[in-house]
């Protein structure tokens, strides 16, 4: 803690000099996730209250397409983000260029796009979606075809949970492709009483083994709720860090996998951030507009 808490006081009182709200991810470590954010929560979480800022600078302790969609949703206030090198498997996989090829491949057919996403491809989408609410994002729309990108498992298992037919990309996330159901297996029959709770950009055959699949804000409501004695979360591993500190009697067991992009941001980066006033995010009006179109509409969703 004496290592975190000059920077923990220097960003807490430069962070209110400023003006300045701190958004964090659940992935974010405990340091940041605890001491400094001002609002956390799971992407969808984060996009919401993100229109609900009234600080004139936003710092976002999270990766990229997260930064770009807090710019999109506030394109008149300065959005930071400590690391800009900060990226994301799933948004690499794809760029508008492939989006627009899908789009005369499958004339007619509606794009959701998972919020996982650079701007570009958010532009050529009729409507985003995030983990907690792609079922519902599926089910608005009035076609019976409905493309579901760029995780191919995140559609995979949304294509289980409904009638349309799903077509997809080949995405992965780079953290949750890389569990498997016969290792989550062996730890179940280790540990009598484990729960497994598990992220849907898993393969449907873990999350076939999961006792529940949701957001990273579902599995942490669950933790909370339901107490389980034992809990293995199937995800990015300051989740467990983070719940640990707000619930007693629950035993988190390994394993997890880290996310080296979310681990780009760190407190010595957020001060600097702070400081120097970087890494502005921008991103062109004229997709700007377009793509906040597709984020607006998924917003407007009913909770
Ligand atoms: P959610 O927090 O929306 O579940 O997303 C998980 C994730 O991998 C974000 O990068
Ligand atoms: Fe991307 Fe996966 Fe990291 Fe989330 S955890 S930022 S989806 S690589």
């Amino acid at each position: 803690w004496a290592v975190y808490a000059p920077y923990v006081a220097a960003i807490n009182r430069l962070k209110r000099e400023r003006n300045a709200v701190i958004l964090a991810h659940n992935y974010q470590t405990p340091d940041i996730f605890h001491c400094v954010a001002d609002i956390v929560g799971d992407s969808l979480k984060l996009a919401r209250d993100a229109t609900r800022v009234d600080a004139e600078i936003i710092i976002q302790c999270g990766v990229h397409f997260m930064a770009e969609t807090s710019k999109l949703l506030n394109p008149e206030k300065t959005v930071l983000i400590p690391d800009s090198r900060a990226g994301c498997s799933l948004s690499d996989s794809i760029t508008g260029a492939d989006v627009r090829l899908l789009k005369q491949r499958y004339p007619g057919v509606p794009v959701v796009t998972y919020v996982n996403t650079s701007a570009d491809v958010k532009a050529e989408t009729d409507i985003c979606c995030t983990s907690s609410n792609v079922l519902q994002v599926v089910e608005s729309l009035a076609s019976d075809t409905v493309l579901c990108i760029p995780d191919e498992y995140l559609a995979m298992n949304v294509a289980r949970q409904t009638n349309k037919k799903i077509l997809t990309w080949k995405g992965h996330c780079e953290v949750h492709e890389r569990f498997g159901a016969e290792e989550l297996l062996a730890y179940k029959a280790a540990y009598p009483g484990l729960e497994i709770v598990g992220h849907p950009e898993c393969h449907p055959d873990v999350i076939a083994v999961c006792d529940f699949a949701g957001s990273t804000a579902g599995m942490i409501d669950y933790v909370k709720d339901k107490r389980p004695p034992r809990v293995l979360l199937v995800t990015e591993c300051s989740m467990a860090s983070n719940v640990a500190a707000e619930v007693e009697g629950v035993d988190f067991i390994k394993p997890c996998n880290l996310c080296p992009h979310m681990k780009r941001i760190t407190l010595p980066k957020i001060l600097d951030s702070l400081l120097t006033m970087t890494d502005e995010v921008t991103i062109d009006p004229a997709v700007a507009d377009r793509a906040r179109l597709a984020v607006e509409r998924m917003i407007a969703l009913k909770a």
